[in-house]
């Protein structure tokens, strides 16, 4: 069984997908790691990130046991992968790994942007998790802020708007509800009461 789940940039996807895996016994494959990885593989080696060839290079010869990295979680590094992610070969590099992760039985738990469009099309189930733009950056910045970091509310407002931009406005793939996913709108939720509507609607569409 293969699940599918994306969303925009903290809309809570990556904590509800690994509920999710523990929950149903499956391994979870963040897909963001990957692009991170291939960020800071570009830039650890000096080169630009928008220098096209060395990202597709190092892309197609990322080592998957680096995403253990703690450092591919840093903010930086997320805005770095989103341009990255831009970069049509580069997705094209990393699409077979995703998909071999997906069909190892029992099933698997891979959350991203395009993982219910492009990458897993077949996926059993599909949910794409939102909230609302000014919720997201209202988590983003209690949580950065609890990191000891300096930033305000409207710097990571506007690092969020820039992103969605991005990551949805991009030829290749872009960041999109595919048409028979189920839409989870976490505003007024914490996580709890997300991962039970998540598990109520896994369970709908198994019994279907
Ligand atoms: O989910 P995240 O913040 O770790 O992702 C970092 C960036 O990687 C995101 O802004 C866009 C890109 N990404 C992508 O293009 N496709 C995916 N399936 C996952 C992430």
């Amino acid at each position: 069984m293969i699940i599918a789940i994306d969303g925009p940039a903290a809309s809570g996807k990556g904590t509800l997908a690994r509920r999710i895996a523990q929950h149903f016994g499956f391994p979870c494959l963040d897909t963001g790691l990957l692009y991170r990885a291939v960020a800071r593989d570009v830039l650890a080696r000096g080169f630009r990130l928008d220098d096209i060839w060395a990202a597709v290079s190092l892309a197609r010869s990322l080592d998957p046991a680096t995403l253990e990295d703690d450092g591919l979680r840093a903010p930086g590094v997320g805005e770095a992968a989103s341009r990255v992610a831009g970069i049509p070969e580069v997705r094209a590099a990393l699409l077979q790994y995703q998909r071999d992760f997906s069909r190892k039985p029992p099933g698997a738990v891979l959350d991203g942007r395009d993982i219910g469009t492009v990458v897993c099309p077949d996926a059993d189930i599909k949910i794409f998790v939102t909230a609302t733009l000014e919720e997201r950056a209202r988590r983003r910045y209690e949580e950065r802020r609890s990191q000891g970091e300096d930033v305000t509310y409207e710097e990571i407002l506007e690092l969020i708007t820039n992103r969605d931009a991005r990551d949805s406005g991009r030829g290749s793939a872009p960041m999109r509800r595919a048409e028979d996913a189920d839409l989870l709108d976490t505003t007024k939720m914490d996580i709890e009461t997300a991962f039970d509507a998540a598990v109520g609607l896994i369970k709908r569409k198994i019994s279907q």
